[in-house]
Parts: structure tokens; C-alpha cells; sequence
């Protein structure tokens, strides 16, 4: 049970709740509790100008509450700027469950958690993130409609991610070496899971030149010999003579220490959250003269395919809208160049940009 005291440790008389939703403009946050099935939640809606809010809902063993706060606050905020910039009809939200993803889900935990969602009327659609899967939210769906991601529905993201990742990283290379034209190039791609292997495929059908590292040595086999590309070591990847790196396993990846050694002229990768500190690499990052695809302008094919199951569109909708990411990449880069400004600052005006001129037409739900 919890009691006063957790609430104290957590600091947050220093740090009020409402102060910190006012720091970042966020609409609503709902404090999710239920005694019975043990559920502990938080769902963030950041904002609903652009549409209904969409983001997954994350189960992490946060350390305390206060841990948990920070993450939704600030992963629903990302949707925001995400979906902006995608040009969806969607605003930004996320949901965090405090527990262990591994012993503690079930049909009832999932289903509770599904009528909070549902208790915000639409204003909030949920789907899979890290630490819940597509039965989860079928469960979630016995209790609302507000949550997407089914199965039989708009399926795995990954080949949509994949193709605008892609489709972005051509972008990208026809900003940094006049053509976008693969063929030839060397890619390095750190990660070959769900969307790497897609990514990989794109790239070999182009005729580039495909580096894979992966933590799982039977899954990188697998690729090497399906693909024909070359393994190389999980460190080794920081140090390698290539035009492009693709980092499509984890976050902060581009700091202080890989920067001393990163020889590519482009990162352009899946993976999220990319740049350690985005203040300090970002800048980096362009200071070393390396075009840098903001990994949010990047990666949002996975939403984008949701979208096309919240819409009700045909599945083939998502790889056209995908392709648009091109577009979005170059205009990003240009403006990046001609201000001065790093790149993922660009990218979160363009999406601020959006938001006020829509904002103009609608009013939050
Ligand atoms: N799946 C999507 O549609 C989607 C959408 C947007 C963003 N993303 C982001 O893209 C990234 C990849 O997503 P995914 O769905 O392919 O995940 P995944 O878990 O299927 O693949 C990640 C791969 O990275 C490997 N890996 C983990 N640590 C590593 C390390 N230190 N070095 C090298 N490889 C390592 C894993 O073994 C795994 O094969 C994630 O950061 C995810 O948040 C995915």
C-alpha cells in the first residue's frame, strides 16, 4: 500500500505536479490506481489540438513515481511533435504502468487499465510500447475502443518504420552528397531487429554497401547469410570507414565519446532519442559537418501506421504516407543549413509551426 511518505520521497513538494505539466504545456494527466488487480498507472495527454492524442502505453519497473511522471511528461510531449510533424490529424499522449511487464500483466490488470483509457472519452488512444504487445491491448480493447495496434488490424509497424527510415536517409544523402542514390554507399546499421532487418533489405535491394552489428549472434548470423552483408563487432561500429550510420537498437548513442570516433557523414537510424543531449550534440553533430536526420522526423512511419487503423484507411495508405518523410528530411536539412540551427531544432519548429497554425481552426478537445 502506499502511503504519504512514498509521496514525500519522491520530492515532489520541490517539484509540483501541476508546475511540471506547466512547464511543457501539458493538457491532462490521469493517476491510474486500482487496489484490486495491483495496476499503477499514469496516462499524459500533452496535447489535443491537432486531433485525438496517440501514443503506446510503456510497463517499465520505474525506481519511484516521480521517475514515472518525468517519463510520460516527457514521451508524451515527443508524440506531439511526432504526430505534428507527420502531418497527422493527432495530438501527443503516452501511458506509463509502474510493474514488472514480465509477471505482472494479465487479462484483468489489462483490461482495468483499458477502462481508464476508455474514461477519457477519446481524448487518449492507446497501442503497444515497450513492455506490452498486441495482446495486451487486445485486452484493452474488450473495455474501449480508444487503442489501436490489434492484431488482424494495421499489424507490425516495423515495415513502414523501415521504409521511411529509408526513404529519409535518401533524403539525407541527397543533401550531403548531391544524389540520393544508395548504390554503393557504405551503412552501417546497429540493430537488425524488427525494423533493422527491413532497413537492411532496402538497402541491399539498392546495391549498398551493409554493415550489421546486434547484441543476438543467431539473429545476426540469420541476417548475414539472408542478406549478404557484413557482421561487425558491437563497439567496432563506432570506428568504421562509412558514409552513413543507421543506429536502429538504442538511444544516446551519438555522445561526446562516439562523436570523437564516428566517421559518417549522415546518422540516419530507427532508433529514438538518438542524440545523448540534444542541446549539446545536435550542435555537435552539424559542427562536425554531418547531416543528421532528426530520429522523430525519421521514425515516424510506426505512428503513421497507426494512424491508418485509427482512420480506418487502407493499409497501403501508410507506405505512401511514409514516403513523404523524403520531403520532410530535405526541408528540415535545408532550413537547418540556411539558419545555422541544428537539425532536430528545425524539426521541433516545424512541428510548433504546425500546431499554431492548425490551432487557429481547432480548439483542444
Ligand atoms: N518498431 C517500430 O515500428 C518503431 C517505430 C519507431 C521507433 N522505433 C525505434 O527503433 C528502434 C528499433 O526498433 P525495433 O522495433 O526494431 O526493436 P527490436 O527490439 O525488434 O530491435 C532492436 C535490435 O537491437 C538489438 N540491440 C539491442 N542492444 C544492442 C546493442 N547494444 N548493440 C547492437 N544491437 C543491439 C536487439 O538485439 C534487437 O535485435 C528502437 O529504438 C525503437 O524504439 C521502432
Amino acid at each position: 500500500m502506499f502511503e504519504v511518505k512514498d509521496i514525500k520521497d519522491t520530492n515532489l513538494i520541490e517539484n509540483p505536479v501541476i508546475a511540471q505539466m506547466s512547464q511543457y504545456n501539458h493538457e491532462q494527466l490521469l493517476f491510474c490506481n486500482d487496489n484490486a488487480t495491483g495496476l499503477k498507472a499514469i496516462i499524459g495527454v500533452h496535447s489535443t489540438v491537432l486531433g485525438p492524442s496517440l501514443g503506446g502505453t510503456r510497463m517499465w519497473m520505474y525506481n519511484n513515481e516521480l521517475e514515472a511522471l518525468t517519463d510520460v511528461l516527457r514521451l508524451s510531449r515527443g508524440m506531439t511533435y511526432k504526430n505534428s510533424l507527420a502531418g497527422l490529424n493527432l495530438g501527443g499522449g503516452k501511458s506509463v504502468i509502474i510493474g514488472d511487464s514480465r509477471t505482472m500483466k494479465n487479462e484483468a490488470y489489462m483490461r482495468r487499465f483499458g477502462k481508464f483509457v476508455n474514461s477519457l472519452g477519446g481524448k487518449y488512444i492507446t497501442a503497444e510500447d515497450v513492455g506490452t504487445s498486441t495482446q495486451d491491448m487486445t485486452w484493452v480493447s474488450m473495455e474501449t475502443k480508444h487503442v489501436v495496434g490489434l492484431p488482424g488490424k494495421s499489424g507490425d509497424p516495423s515495415p513502414v518504420t523501415a521504409y521511411g527510415v529509408y526513404v529519409g536517409m535518401k533524403a539525407a544523402a541527397k543533401e550531403q552528397f548531391g544524389t540520393d542514390a544508395l548504390k554503393g554507399r557504405k551503412i552501417a546499421v546497429q540493430g537488425v531487429g524488427h525494423v533493422g532487418e527491413y532497413l537492411v533489405g532496402h538497402l541491399v535491394k539498392e546495391g549498398a554497401e551493409v554493415f550489421v552489428t546486434d547484441i543476438n549472434q543467431e539473429l545476426l548470423k540469420r541476417i548475414s547469410s539472408e542478406y549478404g552483408v557484413k557482421v561487425v563487432g558491437l563497439d567496432e561500429i563506432y570506428d568504421l570507414d562509412v558514409d552513413i550510420y543507421a543506429p536502429c537498437a538504442l538511444g544516446a548513442t551519438v555522445n561526446d565519446e562516439t562523436l570523437k570516433r564516428l566517421k559518417c557523414a549522415v546518422i540516419a537510424g530507427a532508433a529514438n532519442n538518438q542524440l545523448k543531449e540534444e542541446s549539446v550534440h545536435g550542435r555537435l553533430v552539424m559542427e562536425k559537418g554531418i547531416i543528421y536526420a532528426p530520429d522523430f522526423a525519421l521514425n515516424a512511419g510506426g505512428v503513421i501506421n497507426c494512424y491508418s487503423e485509427f482512420a480506418g484507411l487502407n493499409p497501403d495508405w501508410g507506405m505512401i504516407k511514409a514516403e513523404e518523410i523524403y520531403t520532410t528530411i530535405q526541408n528540415i536539412i535545408k532550413r537547418s543549413k540556411q539558419e545555422n540551427i541544428p537539425s532536430y531544432q528545425i524539426a521541433n519548429r516545424m512541428a510548433e509551426e504546425r500546431i499554431e497554425a492548425i490551432g487557429k481552426v481547432k480548439l483542444p478537445m
